[in-house]
């Protein structure tokens, strides 16, 4: 086809007046292959559909550009078209965007240059004659391109970056078209088992996300262990990717072959381009030598964050832990082990001890002896000291484990590949949720041991696994995806029950919704919800906050330290365990199970609004708001079952930067700690002053002297159900529910202090509306008592009082974080039968004679 052609067949297209953006594409196609007869240019509907650009120009199955057409005469700098422009622009290097007539040159997401082959003149379409010659050769230029090599990490991170975007978009959208379709394809089928088995609630666009993620990462530790620069494809990925991670070779396997979603191939092979001009290893390098970064790996990952999405690198801060706590405990449980479990190697230590483990039984008399009759146990050796790290994230302990043994070896590289094989990878574990930060723990593990110039001598895996440490192992859904995620979850499995681990160690997440609920941690979680003594039910109304995945980790590791009988739980972790009230029954159980706690209480504790001391600035570690605390708690086995645990204590506050020279330059032999005293009933793990504790004592509950009291009402739709003007509330409830207003339910509600309103205290529309406890405050001339209750992450002190003569908001104090809580003078109980109410003191009988005194 040539160009004359091409223009008079769009005109007599744009003619009929009913052509729309995708009747002219068959002619753009066979235009550009005239123009470039050795390149092939596909235009897939589907893949459009799944966020492809209409156009993929490849020259022997390699991708070298690309072509997005509008409508004839749309405005090729408008507006709606950025967000979708600027996604193409930072995932693609090459790449047109045209209305079919003039046609825009982006070389690396800049613009280079464009020209117009034709005009809409008096409605039809004229071409541009003189300028036919000159397209020509653009377009014949913009098929020779030639990918630049990619020497910076920078540009690298930003180049893998821009195809990891697009390929979460793609992604996304081919699930959300399998959802509409209802089809179940291979990707959405990986998708649900990843829900099934791993993370409960995920949706396709997280899904999409770390599915992008761990494609990229993945394609970066295949690069980095090629031999072979000038070649690079899908397949060789996946024959680069190192045994040590068999998950994600299997992924890759997949990814290499013929069934990956026809879909995504195109930007996975964009993909293949940019790792084809780069040469990983030696970018590594220098980019190590040139930050002077301790941890090249994640500081490229912050790189690359930076670019694929902002926010998520800023909400890095609140979960990538800082080298300097990492590098305190880790030195805190080397020397721990050196003096308190008489193992002079700590950390490094190699000795073995001899575990019974159940194993199948075979049939003796069958031929191949593969028949299981049933089990049996067995003796086996394993290492003494089994290191875990439940939460690994991107690996920063488990790596910091392996530097800090290997400044034994520096200079003895024959050894130390030995030691590796043998002593260290089968003692180092990890569990983590996440398949890009479980990629990056991997890639981490691989860069640092072959920095360390330890050459592995067979195929073993590394045990950090794929896995939600609080769940037991799903079954396998019998698609190939679930299969390799049930392999990993049984391996973690048969560490969870038969490794004898020794040494917990990490930073779990912290969440206060927790959606871990299964059977198993919930029932271990059991021992917390106790009253100290571990025998009567933990007498609060709401002990939800026990609930929080951090709690959760530290139940989960206490579990594998009493089950071995001794050991060590290092986190670093929030601090409103340690003073919590409603955690006395958790602080009881820890103080049982451990022979010695020792907390360094780090604070930064923003919610509660803390300063140091003396007022100055006191910083969080972390970009978070709860303080937090760094936690190592010691079992000898030595311990009497009665006593509890020695608790030794130190408060840091200050700068941030303050804290890490802190940690920089103390072990836990040099700091001051107090020893604090057991005291019941809270056990409270802070330095509190307990002389007062016998006069504070004399006291009583607010809520055994006033026996009706409950948190103030949650409408959950303030905007609709609470108003100052009563007119305008009616106004409101009117038009948003369609109803007829009852008047009777027209209350007054004390909104904030000295600050009443009007709500419209309907049970059926309100959130939480405590009627058990309001209908006593409710047209009845009644008094109630208001107190400050203490919330999570709030201050733990009640520091307001007041009376009211209505109803109260939760949020009545909201500005303060506690929730407000009510407590009526009387009751009022209705008689039925005489169809009146009477009233019914509220106060405890026996404050009733010093009340009538007063
Ligand atoms: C605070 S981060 C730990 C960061 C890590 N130490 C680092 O520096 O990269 C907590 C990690 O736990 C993981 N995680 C959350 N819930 C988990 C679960 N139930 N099982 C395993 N890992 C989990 C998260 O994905 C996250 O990577």
């Amino acid at each position: 086809m040539t160009l004359h052609q091409y223009i008079t067949k769009i005109d007599r297209l744009y003619q009929t007046g009913n052509a729309r953006e995708h009747s002219y594409r068959g002619d753009l196609q066979n235009l550009i292959m005239a123009i470039l007869p050795d390149v092939l240019v596909t235009n897939e509907p589907a893949r459009v559909d799944c966020g492809a650009p209409d156009y993929v120009l490849t020259r022997k199955d390699v991708p070298i550009g690309y072509i997005e057409a509008k409508d004839i005469g749309v405005d090729l700098a408008s507006k709606t078209l950025k967000e979708q422009f600027d996604r193409y622009k930072s995932g693609l290097t090459n790449l047109v965007f045209t209305d079919y007539l003039e046609f825009h040159f982006y070389k690396e997401g800049v613009f280079t240059t464009k020209i117009e082959i034709a005009k809409i003149i008096n409605g039809a379409i004229i071409p541009i004659t003189e300028n036919f010659e000159q397209f020509t050769q653009l377009i014949k230029n913009f098929s020779l391109t030639v990918t630049q090599t990619i020497k910076s990490p920078t540009k690298l991170a930003e180049m893998m970056a821009g195809k990891a975007k697009l390929m979460a978009d793609v992604i996304e959208k081919s699930l959300n078209i399998d959802d509409q379709n209802e089809s179940r394809t291979p990707l959405k089928n990986q998708m649900l088992s990843f829900q099934q088995m791993l993370i409960h609630d995920i949706d396709n666009k997280s899904f999409s996300d770390i599915y992008a993620q761990t494609i990229a990462y993945g394609m970066f530790a295949a690069r980095y262990h090629d031999p072979t620069l000038p070649t690079f494809s899908r397949l060789e990925a996946a024959e680069l990717i190192p045994k040590s991670n068999p998950f994600l070779r299997k992924l890759f396997q997949d990814i290499a072959g013929f069934d990956l979603d026809y879909r995504i191939v195109w930007i996975v092979d964009e993909l293949v381009n940019i790792f084809l001009a780069s040469d990983v290893a030696q970018i590594m390098k220098n980019f190590g030598k040139s930050t002077k970064q301790e941890d090249p790996v994640v500081h490229f990952y912050e790189t690359f964050l930076g670019e694929y999405n902002p926010a998520l690198r800023k909400a890095r801060g609140v979960w990538y832990t800082p080298q300097p706590v990492v590098n305190f405990i880790v030195r805190a449980v080397d020397d721990i082990l050196k003096t308190e479990f008489n193992l002079p190697q700590g950390l490094a230590d190699t000795s073995k001890i001899k575990i019974k483990k159940t194993i199948p039984k075979f049939d003796e008399r069958s031929k191949t002896k593969s028949k299981i009759t049933g089990e049996q146990d067995t003796e086996i050796e394993v290492h003494k000291v089994q290191i875990l790290d439940p939460a690994t994230g991107t690996g920063t302990f488990l790596a910091e484990v392996v530097k800090h043994i290997y400044k034994k070896f520096e200079g003895q590289q024959g050894i130390w590949s030995k030691y590796v094989n043998n002593d260290l990878i089968p003692r180092l574990n990890g569990f983590e949720l996440l398949m890009a930060s479980y990629a990056m723990a991997h890639l981490k593990m691989d860069m640092l041991l072959t920095e360390t110039g330890y050459k592995p001598t067979d195929e073993q895996r590394f045990k950090i696994f794929l896995t939600n440490s609080l769940e037991e192992a799903h079954p396998d859904s019998q698609t190939l995806f679930s299969s390799w995620l049930s392999d990993e979850a049984d391996q973690a499995n048969a560490v969870k029950r038969d490794t004898p681990v020794m040494v917990v160690m990490g930073n779990p997440p912290y969440s206060g919704e927790s959606a871990n609920k299964g059977e198993w941690i919930m029932s271990l979680m059991e021992d917390y919800k106790k009253e100290p003594g571990g025998k009567e039910k933990l007498k609060e109304r709401n002990p939800k906050w026990i609930n929080d995945d951090y709690v959760k980790f530290m139940r989960f590791g206490q579990h594998f330290i009493d089950k071995n009988g001794s050991g060590i739980l290092a986190f670093i972790n929030p601090h409103g365990f340690l003073d919590n009230p409603t955690f006395r029954g958790m602080r009881w159980s820890l103080l049982q199970s451990y022979d010695k706690i020792y907390t360094i209480d780090l604070h930064g504790n923003s919610k509660k609004k803390e300063t140091a001391p003396d007022g100055s600035l006191d910083q969080n570690v972390f970009d978070i708001m709860q303080g937090v605390s760094i936690n190592l708690f010691v079992k000898t086995g030595e311990k009497k079952t009665d006593d509890l645990a020695q608790v030794f204590h130190y408060d840091l506050f200050g700068k941030r930067e303050l804290k890490y020279d802190f940690l920089s330059n103390n072990s836990i032999k040099t700091i001051d700690y107090k020893k604090l005293p057991n005291v019941a009933p809270n056990y409270f793990l802070v330095n509190k002053d307990f002389d007062i504790q016998e006069i504070y004592d004399e006291g009583f509950k607010v809520n055994e002297f006033l026996l009706s009291n409950s948190v103030g009402v949650v409408t959950a739709k303030d905007a609709i159900l609470v108003e100052e003007n009563y007119k305008n509330l009616i106004g409101n409830v009117e038009r948003y529910y369609n109803i007829n207003v009852d008047a009777q339910k027209i209350q007054k509600v004390t909104y904030r202090p000295f600050d009443n309103r009007y709500v419209y205290y309907d049970t059926k529309l309100v959130e939480r509306s405590r009627e058990k406890v309001m209908q006593h405050m409710l047209n009845h001339n009644n008094l109630a008592v208001v107190i400050n209750k203490p919330a999570q992450g709030g201050p733990d002190f009640y520091t307001d009082v007041f009376v009211t003569n209505t109803i109260i908001d939760q949020s009545t104090f909201s500005a303060m974080k506690r929730s407000a809580f009510i407590c009526p003078l009387t009751r009022w109980v209705k008689l039925i039968d005489l169809n009146f109410d009477i009233i019914n003191w509220s106060v405890k009988y026996e404050f009733v004679d010093i009340l009538n005194q007063c």
